[in-house]
């Protein structure tokens, strides 16, 4: 069985692996030097700590003279791919690679520099499953049914819907028009290709689902722009991706990587780690009770990527901040903890939003302090203090349902382990 690394089952399982950074911890900065690099003036204190390469000497310079005819006013841009090929430049070493701000040719998968990034791309795909393979005849059935589900049954798998179908493209399309061409790693690149993937079958699962039961496709995937409950988390996101997105946008001073930074918290550690648990906890409850089993299952499978997705975002978040250690500043850290108090706030409102009173054994209270707990993991995976103290987890169940083989017996639908690889039959 793979192990989907989800952090929340370290309280109820086996310990999620340690991070283990691809490099040794450089030297910290003084406050003065992180305050003269947030000042915007990279010349006057050390961009990079000590014992790191220097990046003029890098021994891949060569590669890309452009580089020494670059405009002196232009910030220090990372690689993307699309240089000119320099024939006989020198080869790629390991050491030449980086997550950010990277003058190494990415169109070089290996030599490999982060395994982690590699092997997530290897389970994702060893993860593959499709919508349509999932059977949602019991779910038609009680959905046109005339008393199978309460008004506030329906309401939550109307909001869910409404909230994930365009949460779902906004994460894609953050990925590939603003976070994709600042990481530049190609194992890294590597892996968001698969993520996005992921992301488009997600935003399909749930389109697949609207049609299976002949919802209203206007009403669910208008709702972002409609109902403020869904509207505000994607209100919350966007300014991150909008600010990336620009394209005159480039990595490379310190206020730049930290809007990098920001945006990947912001995406991988609230979007996709705090806001979408609600709506996944709502719907896995059903399905416990034996209720639209089939969108059940399509959660199932979803929560499992999206776990795999966060998991790889704080691997990312946390390497960066051991190759830059300058952009972790005590003021930036109490800014990220504030955004991430927010989005408590944020989420268990939501919760309260889609449940005006108590549903499926679930309740508001209950939400909040689950919204408390799991701020608490995100803070202390990314080397944050945990901000909510006694903070429990009301429902250790969500960490079993990662694990699809244990809990299949809770739905009534088949559980497809997809084949891959050398298992395939091709006659
Ligand atoms: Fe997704
Ligand atoms: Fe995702």
């Amino acid at each position: 069985m793979l192990n989907w690394d989800d952090p929340l089952a370290a309280f109820s399982g086996p310990a999620p692996k340690p991070f283990v950074p691809a490099a040794p911890a450089p030297n910290e900065l003084n406050e003065e030097q992180i305050d003269l690099l947030l000042q915007g003036q990279p010349a006057k204190a050390p961009v990079m700590p000590a014992n790191a390469p220097n990046r003029d000497v890098l021994p891949h310079k060569t590669i890309f003279p452009a580089v020494s005819d670059r405009h002196p006013t232009e910030p220090h841009a990372g690689a993307t791919g699309l240089e000119n090929i320099v024939m006989g430049a020198k080869r790629i070493q390991v050491d030449d690679k980086q997550i950010i701000n990277c003058r190494a040719d990415l169109n070089q998968l290996v030599p490999f520099k982060y395994t982690w990034a590699w092997q997530k791309y290897l389970d994702a795909c060893a993860n593959h499953w499709m919508p349509q393979e999932i059977n949602m005849n019991a779910d038609v059935a009680l959905w046109k049914s005339q008393d199978g589900l309460t008004e506030d049954e329906r309401t939550i798998i109307k909001r869910n819907l409404g909230f994930f179908s365009t949460a779902d493209s906004l994460v894609a399309n953050n990925l590939v028009l603003a976070v994709y061409r600042h990481i530049t790693n190609p194992e890294c690149r590597q892996y968001l290709l698969r993520q996005a993937f992921e992301e488009a079958l997600h935003t399909h699962s749930y389109q697949y689902i609207v049609e299976s039961l002949g919802m209203d496709e206007g009403e669910v995937f208008n709702m972002y722009r409609e109902v403020p409950a869904v509207a505000r988390k994607a209100e919350w996101a966007l300014p991150f991706t909008q600010s990336l997105g620009d394209p005159t946008f480039k990595t490379g001073t310190p206020q730049d990587d930290q809007r990098l930074l920001r945006d990947l918290i912001a995406f991988y550690v609230i979007f996709e780690g705090i806001f979408f648990y609600v709506g996944f906890t709502q719907i896995l409850s059903m399905g416990r009770r034996n209720k639209m089993t089939g969108t059940a299952e399509q959660f199932q499978y979803i929560m499992r990527d999206e776990s795999m997705h966060m998991n790889f975002g704080i691997d990312v978040i946390n390497q960066i901040k051991i190759e830059n250690p300058h952009l972790w500043g005590r003021d930036f850290q109490q800014e990220i903890i504030q955004l991430i108090r927010d989005a408590v706030e944020i989420e268990t409102q939501y919760a309260k939003d889609t449940m005006q009173r108590g549903v499926l054994g679930l309740n508001v209270g209950m939400f909040s302090e689950y919204m408390q707990y799991i701020a608490n993991r995100r803070c202390s995976q990314i080397g944050l203090p945990e901000q909510y103290a006694g903070a429990g987890n009301p429902f250790p169940w969500m960490s079993e349902v990662l694990d699809l083989k244990k809990e299949k017996n809770f739905f009534e639908t088949r559980v497809i382990e997809y084949q891959t690889g050398g298992a395939l039959s091709w006659d």
